[in-house]
């Protein structure tokens, strides 16, 4: 199988989410438990590896999204929750969990839906995040790695279900989709 280029090494990603996980350490020291919600499916190898490096107590839950399709664009968010978390989070210090924001709309739509769920504070991770896609401006509160607009594969990213657990970060070539 022809290999996409890379774009982050595998070494990159490992140093950058140690990084992560110590400013969350030290954002979170007072935290009696901080609830990291992952996005299913993308972020399930950064998450994996994200909460294996805190040391500060936390638990996890996931949760998956699905996009509207082109036609049913008129919706105000083209974003809907297919599964949502096992426990409340009312009160409770919250991390959302992305793999990349791209144009915004996922996290701008979760944001606001667990906002409404009275947590004690909610914030925002992403391992990648596309700035020339953006349409929907959402605070990032940690972030990995900015990059430019091109389609990434690779540690828990897809393109239709392929990829995905590529060790590194790979840049797919529109003659490999
Ligand atoms: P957004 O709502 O446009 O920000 O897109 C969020 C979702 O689109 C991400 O969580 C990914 O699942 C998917 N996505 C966007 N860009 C890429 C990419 O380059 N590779 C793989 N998935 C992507
Ligand atoms: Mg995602």
């Amino acid at each position: 199988m022809q290999l996409p280029p890379t774009l982050l090494s595998e070494e990159q990603v490992s140093n950058r989410v140690t990084q992560i996980a110590e400013e969350i350490d030290a954002l979170y020291a007072d935290t009696e438990m901080l609830v990291l919600i992952g996005v299913l499916k993308g972020s399930f190898i950064f998450l994996a590896d994200l909460a294996r490096k805190l040391t500060i107590p936390h638990r996890v839950e996931f949760i998956a999204v699905s996009s509207y399709g082109a036609k049913e664009s008129e919706h105000a968010d083209p974003v809907r929750l297919i599964m949502d978390v096992r426990h409340g989070i009312d009160g409770q210090d919250v991390l959302l969990v992305e793999d990349i924001v791209d144009t915004g709309h996922t996290l701008a739509y979760l944001k606001r839906l667990f906002e409404a769920h009275a947590p004690a504070s909610l914030r925002t991770c992403t391992l990648l995040h596309k700035p020339d896609r953006t349409e929907r401006e959402v605070d990032l509160d940690f972030l990995g790695f900015t990059i430019p607009d091109v389609w990434v594969v690779g540690y828990g990213l897809d393109y239709a279900e392929r990829h995905r657990t590529l060790p590194y970060i790979g840049q797919l070539p529109p003659d490999m989709r």
